[in-house]
């Protein structure tokens, strides 16, 4: 698509930021629907992130997302912070407003709950749902099932402390299991999630046996290097439901895209497939 002066500019700011796949994403939406609009990657050291997220307005962007390093940075550059973004502790989504003020915004609990419903449709929310691991990732996806009505996360962490302070700030409904009752711990749970690192290419794998999950429970994994995780590859054997990780990073997008292109972009196969291709690159 040829860009006019009336070009809709986005993009990413991480550092770095080279292995973001999001300027492929938002450019198959943008090429798709052939919206004049730009989506760049945009390489901000740390020290710089307060000045770059101030710019935007001045540039004439529509906003940006915002990743590695600087998504705890990014909640005081902005104006106004969503609720869901100050719970979770992060702004990954910033839009500029008609005013030239900043909404920071927090996707990746919609992310995640979006890429459950499509993957799986319903799954028990009565039950509990077990949680590994307590970074980032974990808080989203705690507050994501939380605000769906989950009322119990069993979480479990390697470091007990971390999962004791997201629990404490998370507030009740929120249970910390010892790491090494991680396999006991998902009897009677509606779903069970990683959302550590463990399974990653080049990372050692999560170990973790499944027999005490019911048959009707869902196992997903954040990790989407490899795509199938040596968890979702035991989860599969046993027949239980399974959503990967590629998912949530496809959903996490739409709301930016929507707010800053003004057109609802959809995830399905054909932009999976864009992105499996480039992570294979
Ligand atoms: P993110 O913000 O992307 O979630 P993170 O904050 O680095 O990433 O968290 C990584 C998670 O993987 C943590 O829960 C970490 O456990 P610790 O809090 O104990 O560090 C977990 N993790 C990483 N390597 C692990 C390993 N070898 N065994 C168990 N857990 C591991």
């Amino acid at each position: 698509m040829t860009h006019t002066g009336k070009t809709r500019l986005a993009g990413v700011m991480g550092w770095p930021v080279a292995h973001s796949r999001s300027p492929r994403l938002h450019g198959h939406w943008l090429e798709r629907y052939g919206i004049d609009g730009a989506y760049l990657p945009l390489a901000v050291p740390p020290e710089r992130i307060g000045q770059a997220i101030a710019a935007l307005p001045a540039l004439g962007f529509a906003g940006c997302n915002v990743t590695v390093p600087h998504k705890e940075e990014a909640l005081a550059a902005v104006d106004r912070v969503e609720e869901t973004a100050e719970r979770i502790g992060a702004v990954n989504t910033i839009v500029v407003e008609e005013d030239g003020s900043l909404t920071g915004s927090n996707t990746d609990a919609f992310g995640f709950m979006a890429n459950l419903r499509a993957g799986v449709g319903d799954w028990r929310h009565d039950r509990p749902a077990l949680v590994l691991g307590a970074g980032g990732a974990a808080r989203a996806i705690i507050v994501g099932l939380l605000d769906d009505g989950v009322r119990r996360v069993r979480l479990c962490n390697r470091t007990r402390s971390r999962a004791e302070s997201l629990a404490n700030e998370l507030g009740p409904g929120i249970d910390v299991v010892p790491w090494s009752e991680r396999s006991e711990a998902s009897g009677g749970c509606g779903l069970l999630v990683n959302t550590t690192t463990l399974g990653m290419a080049g990372k050692a794998a999560l170990d973790i046996a499944l027999d005490d999950l019911d048959a009707e429970a869902v196992v997903s994994d954040i990790v989407y290097v490899p795509l199938e995780t040596s968890l979702l590859r035991a989860a599969r054997a046993r027949h239980l439901r399974c959503v990967d990780g590629l998912g949530m990073l496809l959903h996490q997008a739409r709301p930016g895209f929507a707010a800053w292109f003004g057109r609802k972009a959809e995830v399905d196969e054909a932009l999976r497939d864009v992105v499996l291709a480039d992570l294979a690159a």
